[in-house]
């Protein structure tokens, strides 16, 4: 049973939810999120419940400042966190973006284990404790909530971490983060280091302690379980489990692990589940990163049921094969709310009951895309909306844009395809390509046409709900000078969604590509 020593304001039966999408999360290869796209996340997240959100690493450049501030001004209720190494600059940058949130706090955090001091940092530990004391003091002179973390924690010397973790706290620490950031931990080893740091910091009793673990060995959920039943009551994670490398804890594993078996250790979190499945579908379209159809919770398959045994037994009694209800985690989405003859203000209304208080130009071209969809589908479900809404939101300027596209295919000839952009400069430019397949042709039409020579990495489609006359949805990712940029796109047609798509990667790519700034030298990004 969780041994509880918390900080005094929180409800000691209830975990705290610190989502790291915006931050670990867009640090995947190949997500590059602009501050629209960030703060649409941040808003739905609000939705979701979290209690912190950790909205970016403001020092590392312009955009995530930007995206950190807007979150801070414009999101209510979750606790607006900023990421800081223990540079003064880092933290005062922090302290600027997140200064005006409801709530802000400063994560600041330097590494403990010898690996990391010694080959990355290359400084003492005497250094590392300096470092940790200074930062924290300075950030607790800007902010009143301030979480420190010794990163790399699960690999380091544990007394030398505990004497870190006392030194922040007596610097002002009001959250002790504890990172698997390697993801090498297990579950009974992170139990036991984390009951031991308790004896040796006995400080942590007076300040939240929270776990950040990573998935390489598919343990970051059972690990940060772990570090919950030992007396943490943050945990640290990211929708759909997107991070460095294999990612991070699955915020919507934590949520309906504690959901559906917190009895067993009396403990919840403040979660709305409903809104988990929207969470991470809006996700998933903005990063480019595709869910995969088992994952659990979230996972197009994570409530199907296939063989014939199964669906017998649920169809008897649902709980013989069935720890969930779907509609807990928000599924029902697919009930229809529009059709063909709905009008501008019949969609307005159902994308405010959707949460996308749209209007003006969006609105617009909302409906006109609604109207294109609507002629072809006849019935629009309340996902194909999000779809749609959430393609609209992401357009960005400036950037390439589709205007449209010809393809001629056969089984007798190769297919050749023509395709019109507009460029970022307003020019409609046009390119034709002879290639194996339809999409192929599309593809290298668009690269002739904006002369930019972005590989194929991957490509993927996929059915925004079931049946014949399903919005398609493509997701591809493109590499440019040793970068992956990822797009995404629906609409009825898949050859129009994966020409949208590319278009879209690429632009990215471009920007990403012109505004590419050196990795700083002193410590890579966590
Ligand atoms: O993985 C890690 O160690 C991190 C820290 C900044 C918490 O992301
Ligand atoms: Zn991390």
């Amino acid at each position: 049973m969780p041994t509880a020593p918390q900080d005094t304001d929180q409800d000691p039966d209830r975990v705290a939810l610190f989502d790291t999408t915006l931050r670990d999360g867009e640090q995947s290869p190949g997500i590059s999120l602009n501050v629209a796209e960030k703060l649409e996340i941040a808003h739905q997240l609000a939705r979701l419940g979290v209690d912190v959100i950790e909205a970016g690493f403001p020092a590392t450049s312009p955009g995530d400042f930007e995206a950190v501030q807007a979150i801070a001004r414009e999101v209510e209720g979750p606790i607006v966190a900023g990421l800081a190494r223990t540079y003064t600059a880092d933290i005062d940058f922090a302290a600027d973006a997140v200064r005006d949130a409801e709530r802000p706090r400063i994560h600041t955090f330097i590494s403990t284990s010898d690996i990391h001091i010694t080959h990355q940092l290359r400084i003492s530990r005497d250094d590392v404790k300096g470092q940790a004391r200074a930062a924290v003091a300075h950030a607790r002179s800007l902010v009143d909530d301030v979480e420190f973390s010794p990163m790399d924690a699960t690999r380091a010397d544990l007394e030398f971490t505990a004497e870190v973790v006392q030194i922040a706290i007596d610097e002002g620490a009001t959250t002790v983060n504890i990172p698997d950031t390697v993801g090498y931990t297990m579950p009974h080893e992170f139990d036991a280091y984390l009951r031991r740091l308790y004896e040796l910091a006995p400080g942590l009793r007076e300040v939240t302690l929270s776990v950040h673990c990573h998935d390489d060995l598919g343990l970051a959920v059972a690990n940060s379980f772990a570090g919950v039943l030992a007396g943490a009551r943050q945990v640290e994670c990211a929708v759909n489990g997107i991070g460095e490398r294999a990612g991070n804890a699955a915020l919507e594993e934590i949520i309906m692990l504690l959901h559906t078996r917190g009895d067993a250790v009396g403990l919840d979190t403040g979660a709305v589940t409903t809104e988990i499945s929207r969470t991470s579908r809006l996700v998933s379209r903005l990063t480019g990163y595709p869910v995969q159809p088992n994952k659990a919770i979230v996972g197009r398959n994570a409530f199907a049921h296939e063989s014939g045994i199964h669906q017998d037994g649920v169809l008897k009694e649902r709980s013989t094969y069935e720890i969930m209800d779907a509609t807990t985690v928000g599924l029902e989405a697919n009930q229809i709310v529009l059709g063909k003859h709905s009008g501008r203000h019949a969609l307005r209304q159902a994308l405010e009951e959707l949460g996308y208080p749209v209007d003006g130009a969006v609105l617009q071209q909302a409906f006109k895309r609604f109207k294109e969809i609507a002629d072809k589908k006849k019935q629009v479900t309340a996902m194909d909306l999000e779809a749609l809404v959430t393609d609209e939101l992401r357009e960005d300027v400036p950037a390439y844009a589709l205007e449209w596209f010809d393809v001629e295919a056969s089984s007798r000839r190769p297919p050749h395809a023509t395709v019109s952009i507009t460029t970022p400069a307003g020019r409609s430019v046009e390119g034709s390509f002879t290639g194996d397949g339809p999409v192929d042709a599309i593809f290298r039409a668009i690269n002739a046409a904006t002369g930019v020579e972005a590989r194929l990495r991957e490509f993927r489609v996929d059915a925004v709900t079931g049946g014949q006359d399903a919005l398609g949805e493509v997701s591809v990712v493109l590499e440019l000078d040793g970068r992956t940029s990822a797009g995404q796109a629906v609409a009825t047609d898949i050859l129009e969604a994966a020409a949208r798509a590319h278009v879209r990667a690429l632009s990215l790519a471009v920007r990403r590509a012109q505004t590419a700034v050196p990795e700083p030298d002193v410590v890579a990004t966590p």
